[in-house]
């Protein structure tokens, strides 16, 4: 009498789990995509924001012209006439700093950054847009000569550690981990597009020398933010953190896709593996509402913590570029939550008007905010990345089957019955 019964009501579950995994599906819609690009062309103003708009752009509107394509690098020189209307926006930012850049620096010649800033990595992101632009022939700025400066800038100007970091600051040595997203990037792309391997080379170094700094053995590999200098941060800033993770994928991507390929073989793989790291110390720190709190270590409720939907987007969507980039499956089941807790209308983390929310204040960093415009970068990457990963084949998503069956207690338990009537 009970077998059966318990059999049906195991079919049943097992019915339901198939059914509520593709309604948990959750996207975006084309409104909703279209909505947080206006609330983030509205309020990124400051020079890594204009950088992270730029780079979220190409990746979600000409995905030719990111690094993360699987085409290779150099790009095109011409940009086809189906796609000059779409990266307007990304050459629109490249030509107004170039534009401003005098005003901005006070009509310096010579090394300079892209705009003033206290930050020296900061306006190297926007870097990447400047050197496409002249790649790709737009007029009216001298593009390269802007690109040129601010990498002079970096390598001549900015105050380095004895063994070679590259201050987050001018004013003095001080390294952030925010520097990860800024600067590696924009000189690996340099060294690719003007066939400088020394440049490639100074991108993994970079990267080298700033994880042996900042991340913290005694917290899982977490990275702290801010060491040296005349202050610190050594919390492990949320944001920070997938920054990182960001930047380190974004050299790899550069790497993968251009000549020098099969001669950074081993840099490839620490990039890889580090960023792997910074998951996994990330992840296992993630409670159940599937949203990081803004410093990861200390609990949400510890005074001044609070749950931060910014650096969970990007760090999610560093997720499916690692899968798509090296085949590392292993924290797809993480994004898929976070993605899908932040994607869900009814969770409230976007708002009618195309707010992502709730999100530290990027411009204070231990205090919560209204809006973020990194914050709406993020969610664009997130679902740039999560919509690539989905064109591909959507690999690795039984990762994210096997671990929502281990969460199931039904499941279990249905099997424990089979197990046992079987007898
Ligand atoms: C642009 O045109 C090419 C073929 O010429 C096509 O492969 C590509 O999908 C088009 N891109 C967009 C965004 O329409
Ligand atoms: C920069 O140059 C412009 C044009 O030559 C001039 O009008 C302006 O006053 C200069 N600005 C500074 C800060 O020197
Ligand atoms: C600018 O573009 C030209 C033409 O494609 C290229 O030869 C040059 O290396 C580029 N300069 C930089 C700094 O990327
Ligand atoms: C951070 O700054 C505080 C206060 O200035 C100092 O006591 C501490 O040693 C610093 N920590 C590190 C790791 O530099
Ligand atoms: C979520 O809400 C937005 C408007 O805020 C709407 O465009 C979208 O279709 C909704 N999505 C779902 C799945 O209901």
């Amino acid at each position: 009498m009970r077998w059966p019964s318990s059999r049906h009501f195991c079919l049943a579950v097992l019915a339901w789990t198939h059914a509520a995994g593709r309604v948990a599906a959750q996207e975006l819609s084309d409104s909703q995509v279209s909505q947080i690009r206006s609330r983030l062309a509205e309020v990124a103003l400051k020079s890594w924001e204009l950088g992270t708009r730029a780079q979220v752009l190409l990746e979600l509107d000409a995905p030719a012209f990111s690094v993360f394509s699987p085409n290779p690098l150099p790009p095109p020189h011409e940009i086809p006439s189906n796609l000059t209307g779409l990266i307007s926006s990304v050459m629109s930012i490249a030509r107004n700093v170039v534009g401003g850049r005098a005003a901005s620096n006070k009509n310096a010649t010579g090394p300079q950054p892209l705009m003033q800033d206290g930050s020296a990595a900061d306006p190297a992101s926007i870097g990447i847009a400047v050197l496409l632009a002249n790649w790709t022939g737009q007029g009216g700025q001298d593009y390269a000569g802007a690109a040129k400066d601010q990498l002079d800038f970096l390598m001549q100007r900015v105050p380095r550690t004895d063994d070679g970091a590259i201050s987050h600051r001018v004013s003095e040595v001080q390294l952030w981990n925010d520097y990860m997203y800024m600067v590696p990037p924009f000189l690996a792309y340099y060294g690719v597009l003007t066939r400088d391997k020394s440049l490639v080379t100074e991108a993994y170094n970079q990267c080298k020398l700033y994880r042996n700094y900042l991340r913290d053995t005694h917290a899982n590999n977490l990275w702290q933010h801010i060491l040296l200098g005349s202050f610190n941060d050594t919390g492990h800033w949320s944001t920070g953190n997938a920054w990182a993770a960001s930047g380190l994928l974004r050299v790899l991507a550069t790497i993968q896709h251009s000549e020098y390929d099969n001669q950074f073989k081993h840099e490839k793989s620490d990039l890889a593996s580090w960023t792997t790291e910074i998951h996994e110390a990330m992840y296992s720190r993630m409670d159940n509402s599937n949203v990081f709190p803004n410093y990861a270590s200390r609990a949400v409720n510890d005074p001044g913590n609070f749950y931060d939907a910014a650096s969970t987007a990007l760090l999610a969507s560093t997720v499916y570029r690692l899968s798509l980039l090296w085949g590392t499956h292993r924290h797809l089941p993480f994004a898929e939550r976070s993605r899908k807790t932040l994607f869900t209308n009814s969770s409230n983390h976007l708002t009618s008007e195309g707010w992502l929310q709730p999100v530290v204040n990027p411009h204070s960093f231990g205090e919560q905010g209204q809006h973020s415009p990194e914050g709406q970068a993020f969610v664009l990457a997130l679902h740039a990345s999560y919509s690539d990963w989905v064109k591909d084949g959507a690999k690795g998503a039984n990762a994210a089957v096997r671990l929502s069956v281990v969460g199931m207690p039904w499941l279990w338990a249905c099997l424990l019955v089979g197990i046992v009537f079987a007898f």
